[in-house]
């Protein structure tokens, strides 16, 4: 779908062409632009910035965009008041905090992640340490922790925070961990969802993550997603935040997309390289979100997972840019947002939802 601004653009490249043998004609300029989940847009762990405008900052200050990308999540990471993500992330069954991320470098055709991490406020920094300095793409649990001890950083005892460890303490006050799913109810979730209707938990922290992309003025793209994963999950359960092409993807040449919401959903359809793959084939942001969206509605049919008419009863969103300078934040259903920050400044925008 050509925009207003794709046909402009197009239109004075035109005026410019010569009047033979040039036959090349830009959609738009790339421009220098961060998208991410809205939890970008909110918190500041006591700072003045956001991950948005860091991130955008960053950018414009003539940073690599992968530096920058890493440096917007990080604040989240770091601020105890978000709690699905990094320091003070909902910890699993056990009261440990597992934290899981990955990274992909557009330009460099770098990716790095990690899974299960414990101890380290900023999994994204070991992503990307996991990216530059290893021949491999993803390390796990003490492995990962132990690369990361001998890349200098620092390992804690215990990433909870009065907050996190007072939400599973209740959560294991009303469940006595019986979260193993009973073959024939198979319902584990609905004591957090519970927790979420009573508002002892944002309903958005459940499964609750950031994903970050940005692009800057030469069209180099890269993206960074960071989580402590689906609340008081089984220990060593990793969800779709540190795999490539489900929690991110990028495509230097083409744009990127990541993910947050039910992990599960989107690793069964890998849902961001599906969505890169659509704009690859020519479709706005928009359009090829919801377009995995519809894929992921088609492979859901356990009953436990739909609710009233049939829909998925989860939420689950992406955060999608292309070259061109274009973006979306898609959800499932309902009202939610989504952060970007370009030549406008910062700011949140409504995300398309497949169902209203
Ligand atoms: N999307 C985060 C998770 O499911 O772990």
């Amino acid at each position: 779908m050509l925009t207003r601004r794709d046909v402009l653009a197009s239109s004075a490249a035109l005026a410019l062409q010569p009047s033979i043998g040039f036959s090349f004609i830009p959609k738009s300029a790339p421009r220098p632009l961060v998208v991410s989940s809205g939890n970008g847009y909110q918190f500041k762990n006591g700072g003045t910035e956001t991950c948005v405008e860091r991130a955008f900052r960053m950018i414009t200050e003539g940073a690599d965009v992968l530096d920058a990308v890493i440096a917007g999540v990080n604040i989240v990471e770091l601020d105890p008041q978000d709690d699905s993500v990094g320091y003070g992330g909902l910890p699993n069954a056990e009261g440990v905090v597992q934290l899981d991320s990955c990274v992909m470098h557009g330009p460099k055709r770098w990716a790095g992640g990690v899974a299960g991490l414990e101890g380290i406020r900023t999994p994204s920094l070991v992503a990307k340490a996991v990216a530059a300095s290893t021949d491999h793409h993803l390390l796990v649990g003490e492995g990962a922790q132990r690369f990361a001890r001998g890349m200098g950083m620092t390992i804690e005892p215990d990433l909870n925070t009065p907050n996190s460890r007072g939400k599973w303490l209740e959560w294991k006050r009303r469940t006595d961990p019986t979260h193993y799913l009973d073959p024939t109810k198979r319902d584990g979730l609905a004591v957090a969802l519970q927790m979420a209707e009573e508002g002892i938990l944002d309903p958005e922290h459940v499964w609750g993550t950031i994903n970050c992309n940005g692009m800057n003025a030469k069209g180099e793209i890269c993206g960074v997603t960071t989580t402590s994963g689906l609340a008081f999950k089984i220990p060593g359960r990793v969800g779709d935040s540190p795999i490539l092409g489900a929690g991110l993807y990028v495509d230097g040449e083409i744009g990127a997309a990541g993910s947050t919401g039910r992990g599960e959903a989107n690793l069964y359809n890998l849902c961001s390289y599906l969505i890169v793959e659509e704009l690859r084939r020519g479709k706005h942001p928009k359009d090829a979100g919801l377009e995995a969206l519809k894929r992921v509605v088609s492979n859901t049919k356990e009953k436990r997972l739909l609710g009233p008419g049939g829909r998925p009863n989860f939420g689950l969103n992406f955060y999608v840019l292309d070259k061109q300078g274009r973006y979306a934040g898609v959800c499932m259903s309902g009202r939610s947002q989504f952060a970007v920050c370009d030549e406008k400044g910062p700011r949140l925008e409504a995300c398309e939802p497949l169902f209203a």
